[in-house]
C-alpha cells in the first residue's frame, strides 16, 4: 500500500474571504479528476481530508480548498515552508474524450476543472456557477473556448443557476459540484456525462467503507470506484 509522503508547501494564497490555493513540491502527474488525502496536523481532527488536484506540472501541485472547518482552517494557517503530509493520487479521474466538451463546475466544485480543461484537446466550453464571489475565471480563459458564469446574486454574470445556461449540444461533458447542481446538469444533458461526486472518507483507498453510495451497480466506495462516475451509474433519489 503506498504510503503518505511529506512534501513542502511552496505557496498557500488566499483567494476570496474562504477560498484558498495551496501548491505544494511533487512531481506526479496525476489524472484529471484524481484526488489526495491531505493531513497538516499531529492531533485533532485526526482524519486526513480528500481535495481534488486542482494543477499540477509535473514539479508541483496546486489544490484549491474551501475553508469549512477544523482541518482548512489548520491547512488556510499554513506558509511557504511548512511540510503536510499527502497521499495519492488516488482513485478514478475524468476519462479525457474528443470533440465539443462542456465543463460545468458550482462553487468550490470547480476545484478538478481546470486541470481537466487543460488537459482536454478541446473545443472547451466551461460553465461556472458561484454564489457571491467569482475567483478563478482567469485561470481558465487560456485553455477554453468559452467561459459562461453566474452569480446567484448577479454581482458577475448571468444571474441564477450556470445550469440555465447550459445547452445539450456537447459530445462529452464533464461537473463537479454539489449534487442538487449536478441533478441539474443531468436533467440538461442527455449523452455522455461524468460527475464527481463528494463523500466523507477516511481511508481514501477503500478500506474504512466510510464513503460508500449507492448507484446503479450497487454500493460503490466513492474513493476507489469513483469519485468520478458517468452519470448514469449515479442515484438522485434524494434529491
Ligand atoms: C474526492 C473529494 C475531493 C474533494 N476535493 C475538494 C477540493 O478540491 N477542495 C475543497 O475545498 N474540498 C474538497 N473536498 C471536500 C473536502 O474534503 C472537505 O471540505 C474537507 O474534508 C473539510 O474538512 P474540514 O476539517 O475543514 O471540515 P469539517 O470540520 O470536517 O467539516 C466542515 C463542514 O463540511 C462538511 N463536510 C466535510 N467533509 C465533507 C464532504 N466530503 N462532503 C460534504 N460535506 C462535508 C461537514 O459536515 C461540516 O458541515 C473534496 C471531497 C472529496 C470526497
Ligand atoms: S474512504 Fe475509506 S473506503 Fe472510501
Amino acid at each position: 500500500m503506498e504510503a503518505y509522503r511529506k512534501v513542502i508547501v511552496l505557496e498557500n494564497t488566499q483567494l476570496t474571504s474562504d477560498m484558498y490555493e495551496m501548491k505544494v513540491e511533487l512531481a506526479d502527474l496525476p489524472q484529471p479528476g484524481q484526488f489526495y488525502m491531505l493531513r497538516a496536523w499531529a492531533g485533532v481532527p485526526y482524519l486526513p481530508r480528500p481535495f481534488s488536484v486542482c494543477d499540477a506540472d509535473g514539479k508541483s501541485l496546486s489544490f484549491l480548498y474551501q475553508k469549512t472547518g477544523k482541518g482548512t482552517e489548520i491547512m488556510a494557517q499554513m506558509r511557504s515552508g511548512d511540510h503536510i503530509d499527502i497521499l495519492g493520487p488516488l482513485g478514478k479521474g475524468y476519462p479525457l474524450k474528443e470533440g465539443n466538451v462542456a465543463i460545468i463546475g458550482g462553487g468550490v466544485g470547480i476545484a478538478p476543472l481546470l486541470y481537466l480543461a487543460k488537459n482536454l484537446e478541446g473545443p472547451v466550453d466551461v460553465y461556472l456557477g458561484f454564489k457571491q464571489e467569482a475567483f478563478f475565471i482567469e485561470r481558465f480563459k487560456p485553455h477554453v473556448r468559452q467561459i459562461f458564469i453566474s452569480t446567484e446574486n448577479g454581482s458577475w454574470g448571468h444571474k441564477g443557476f450556470v445550469t440555465e445556461l447550459l445547452t445539450d449540444s456537447y459530445d462529452a461533458a464533464y461537473a463537479c459540484g454539489n449534487m442538487l447542481m449536478m441533478k441539474a446538469v443531468k436533467d440538461k444533458i442527455d449523452g455522455l456525462l461524468y460527475l464527481s461526486l463528494e463523500s466523507h472518507m477516511a481511508c481514501g483507498i477503500g478500506a474504512c467503507l466510510g464513503c460508500v453510495q449507492k448507484t446503479a451497480q450497487g454500493q460503490l466506495c466513492v474513493c476507489k470506484d469513483g469519485p468520478v462516475f458517468e452519470s448514469r451509474e449515479v442515484l438522485f433519489d434524494d434529491y
